[in-house]
């Protein structure tokens, strides 16, 4: 089965880009910040405390997190898709990811999932640790002020209206948390194409995802 990883700061375009190359290739498409964001939904629901990683593990593994084909993500037989984008989840998110114990159940469930079927897959981690032999790897960036701009159109698209200073702040925040953190760091594996998608339009972004795509797999997406 042929993994292709996606990795980079929040905001840099992940998610539209791996959406749109699965799309295709024909490959499934999985977002693992979605399952980061359903732990903290839950944790933050049920009162655990974000600093507790043996409780969030539990929740994590009780979650039996499931995406419809859609993309929808059902976390304890409830759909959090809309609820694990508000802020507080946001917020609460980088504390949870940065336990191991968490990242160690949800690492099993991405390997899982990338053992069956062809996948293009999203996250921070995942050409560096998750699929460390993906035989494609991105890293997508941005500059700060881009990418926080892109985040507050999405969060407005949703109802909720921010500042352009406010998400650029909390931006900087989670992305300092990301890659400072001790276990599995946001950053570039050595044998990933960087793409900054800072002047670029969606559909020039995956043109170069695209060549990258045929040099390593020798198919076009
Ligand atoms: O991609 P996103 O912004 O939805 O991700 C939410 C958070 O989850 C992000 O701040 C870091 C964490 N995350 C992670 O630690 N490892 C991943 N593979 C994906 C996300």
């Amino acid at each position: 089965m042929t993994v292709i990883a996606i990795d980079g700061p929040a905001g840099s375009g992940k998610s539209t880009l791996a959406r749109l190359l699965a799309e295709r290739l024909g490959f499934a498409y999985l977002d693992t910040g979605a399952m980061y964001r359903a732990v903290a939904f839950l944790a933050l629901r049920e009162g655990v405390a974000l600093d507790d990683g043996a409780s969030l593990a539990v929740l994590a593994r009780e979650a039996h997190l499931t995406f419809a084909a859609d993309g929808r993500i059902v976390a304890a037989d409830h759909d959090a898709s809309e609820e694990i984008r508000r802020p507080a989840v946001s917020a609460a998110v980088s504390e949870v990811s940065a336990h191991a114990e968490v990242r160690a159940v949800l690492l099993d469930e991405q390997r899982r999932i990338g053992a069956v079927q062809d996948v293009v897959i999203e996250g921070r981690d995942i050409g560096t640790v998750v699929f460390p032999d993906a035989p494609v790897k991105l890293f997508l960036t941005a500059s700060p002020e881009i990418r926080a701009e892109r985040r507050r159109k999405e969060l407005i698209a949703g109802g909720e209206h921010v500042g352009a200073d406010e998400t650029l702040q909390a931006m900087v925040a989670r992305d300092a948390y990301d890659t400072g953190r001790a276990v599995a760091p946001l950053r570039r594996a050595v044998d990933a194409v960087e793409l900054d998608s800072s002047g670029l339009d969606i559909e020039q972004v995956v043109e170069a995802a695209r060549h990258v795509v045929m040099a390593r797999l020798g198919v076009g997406a």
